[in-house]
């Protein structure tokens, strides 16, 4: 591992400076859009009990971020204005406080200064964040940092655990994923394909579509931005058992209409809502009803006394190549908004990250 750089006395990050009402926009110099890049700010390095200091190698771009800008009851609390963007970050452990307590903490996660670790950083180059929140990752030759951020992190795990337990797919069943092209999507495509399913994907575009059939395996992938959307889908789907959902909207409301009796819908994400001030409510649900079927939000934090049971079965499945991992890399803090936006116009096709630091990059 390449000894690490010293720590300078200032960093680059981006901080929230005004609440988007509805699309987050791109200006992060002015101060007048939603973040402001600064780039000769502190690095705070003293650090007190529990504490360390983390040295950021890349970022995670989410969508749920968008919902972390707006000041309203969430499962999280919103980012304060003036605060450091939250986000989930992969760097190097740089400095420990030296009470007892964190010494002995540190011991027992098996952590020592330069190693890897996953945790949420921010966008910003120097993290000082709680022990208690720092996991140790095992990077490889063929397991990228990054990938820690994807498939083997949180998006991993909202996969495995809305199909497994929100689903509860069983092998045989038709399952159909929406969003599938993107970090949470194509691994749910890929653990239901491993899981025995009929996989259905449903995505933007035909690149994403032949990407998900050809190298991803699934049975079909739709694209719903085609005029023939709703005819390919009642051909090719019929009806479904299970369904894995990241977009809501009219998707949604029209998978509605093709659920099996007893069909189990877990509700992840509505992407096409976020940026919509005031989303329209689904018309179709009284097939609910009769279809005696079921719709379940849930949040992957939920599941966190679990992760490691999901972690074993994520890492089997990449290290034997069933599940494959695709990045969307972009390079630079500051193209963290830029491809935060680009979520919202499907300009990734797999998980993307953002390279911070400048660390190698060998995969
Ligand atoms: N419940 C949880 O705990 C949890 C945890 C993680 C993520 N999520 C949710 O899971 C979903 C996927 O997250 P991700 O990180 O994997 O993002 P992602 O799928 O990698 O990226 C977002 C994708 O959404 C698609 N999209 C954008 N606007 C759309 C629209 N109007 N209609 C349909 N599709 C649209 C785009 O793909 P196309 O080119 O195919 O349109 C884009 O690539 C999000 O809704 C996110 O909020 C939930």
């Amino acid at each position: 591992m390449p000894a690490l750089p010293p720590t300078p006395s200032t960093q680059s990050r981006i901080v929230l400076v005004n609440r988007p009402k509805a699309a987050i926009s791109p200006d992060i110099s002015s101060g007048k859009g939603t973040f402001l890049l600064e780039k000769s700010a502190p690095v705070d390095k003293e650090l007190g009990k529990g504490e360390c200091l983390i040295r950021t190698e890349w970022v995670s771009l989410d969508p749920a971020m968008r919902g972390w800008l707006n000041a309203t009851r969430s499962y999280i609390a919103p980012v304060e204005i003036n605060a450091v963007m939250r986000a989930g970050g992969v760097g190097r452990l740089v400095a420990l406080a030296t009470d007892a307590e964190t010494t002995a903490l540190a011991q027992k996660k098996g952590l020592q200064v330069g190693d890897w670790v996953s945790t949420l950083t921010g966008w910003q180059e120097y993290a000082k964040v709680g022990l208690k929140e720092v996991q140790k990752i095992q990077v490889s030759d063929k397991i990228s940092p990054s990938y820690y951020l994807g498939a083997l992190g949180m998006p991993g795990q909202t996969a495995y655990w809305g199909l497994t337990d929100v689903c509860d797919i069983k092998s045989g069943e038709t399952v159909v994923v929406t969003g599938a092209a993107g970090a949470v999507g194509s691994v749910a495509c890929q653990i239901a394909k491993i899981k025995g399913c009929r996989v259905i994907a449903v995505a933007g575009g035909a690149d994403k579509c032949r990407w998900l059939k050809e190298e991803l395996g699934v049975d079909a992938a739709l694209d719903y931005k085609s005029k023939d959307f709703k005819k390919e889908f009642r051909e090719t789907v019929g009806y479904f058992d299970a369904m894995f959902d990241n977009v809501g909207g009219e998707i949604l409301d029209f998978a509605l209409t093709r659920m099996k009796k007893f069909a189990r819908i877990a509700l992840c994400g509505a992407i096409s809502a976020y940026n919509d001030p005031a989303p329209r409510g689904l018309q179709a649900y009284l097939n609910l009803i009769s279809q005696c079927a079921k719709i379940q939000g849930f949040i992957v934090f939920d599941y966190a006394k679990r992760y490691k049971e999901a972690d074993a079965e994520l890492a089997s499945f990449v290290n034997s190549g069933q599940l494959k991992i695709r990045e969307h890399r972009l390079t630079g803090i500051e193209n963290c908004v830029e491809g935060l936006l680009g979520l919202f116009e499907g300009v990734n096709t797999g998980k993307i990250v953002v390279k911070i630091g400048s660390g190698e990059t060998k995969l």
